[in-house]
């Protein structure tokens, strides 16, 4: 979209990121979390934030279930409706990182283009892209929601994985397997992977 008539964006007068990031003694950056309802996104980024906050780091969590009551909240889930939900995320998730905060989000995001879209607005070079690799009959069998259930029955249309797609992504800065392993397990593992990335050198 082209910039809309008689909007003056400030931002240029503003302090920069830069000084954002000096203040707090770090860079930020997006951990993008993509898997399946029930696969952990949630656990893995509650405990990673912990993880965060406990080094010292400023750490911002944006979470499928809680925007979606907020910000998005007239949103569902058709495949408009996700690029729309997911769009919206993005711009707030990059105007936390030009703040210089660590964004983790936690959202299904369930196709290439989709993400691509929050790649793209939020900048490559802020964006890693995490895919924790939960399978569908995991992510089923534990059906914390109950809505694989429901999916099953028929009472929820277009749910990821039964009755709408989900798109693994193919070259994922991290992924993560929930099989046998705690989310503290894999919080641990996505700090190493971070915190080079967040350190200011
Ligand atoms: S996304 O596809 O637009 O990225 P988002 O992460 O915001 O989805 O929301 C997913 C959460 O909404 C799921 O964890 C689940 O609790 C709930 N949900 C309700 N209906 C659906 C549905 N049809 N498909 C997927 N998730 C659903």
């Amino acid at each position: 979209m082209s910039a809309p008539e008689n909007i003056h964006p400030v931002s240029h007068r503003m302090l920069q990121r830069a000084d954002k990031e000096a203040l707090l003694g770090q860079r930020g950056c997006v951990a993008w979390m993509t898997g399946l309802s029930g696969s952990g996104k949630s656990t893995i980024a509650i405990a990673l934030e912990r993880l965060l906050h406990q080094a010292g780091r400023y750490v911002v969590v944006l979470d499928g279930d809680n925007v979606r009551t907020g910000i998005n909240n007239n949103l569902g889930f058709s495949e408009d409706d996700r690029t729309e939900n997911i769009r919206r995320i993005a711009e707030v998730a990059k105007l936390f990182v030009q703040n210089g905060a660590v964004v983790i989000c936690t959202f299904v995001s369930p196709t290439r283009a989709i993400r691509d879209q929050a790649r793209r607005i939020i900048g490559e070079a802020d964006f890693i892209e995490v895919f924790v690799d939960t399978p569908l009959e995991e992510c089923e069998r534990r059906d914390v929601k109950g809505l694989y259930a429901k999916a099953r029955r028929g009472e929820i249309k277009d749910f990821t994985g039964i009755s709408a797609p989900f798109e693994p992504p193919t070259g994922p800065a991290i992924r993560l397997l929930t099989a046998g392993r705690g989310p503290d397990s894999n919080a641990s593992e996505l700090l190493r992977h971070l915190t080079p990335r967040i350190e200011r050198q």
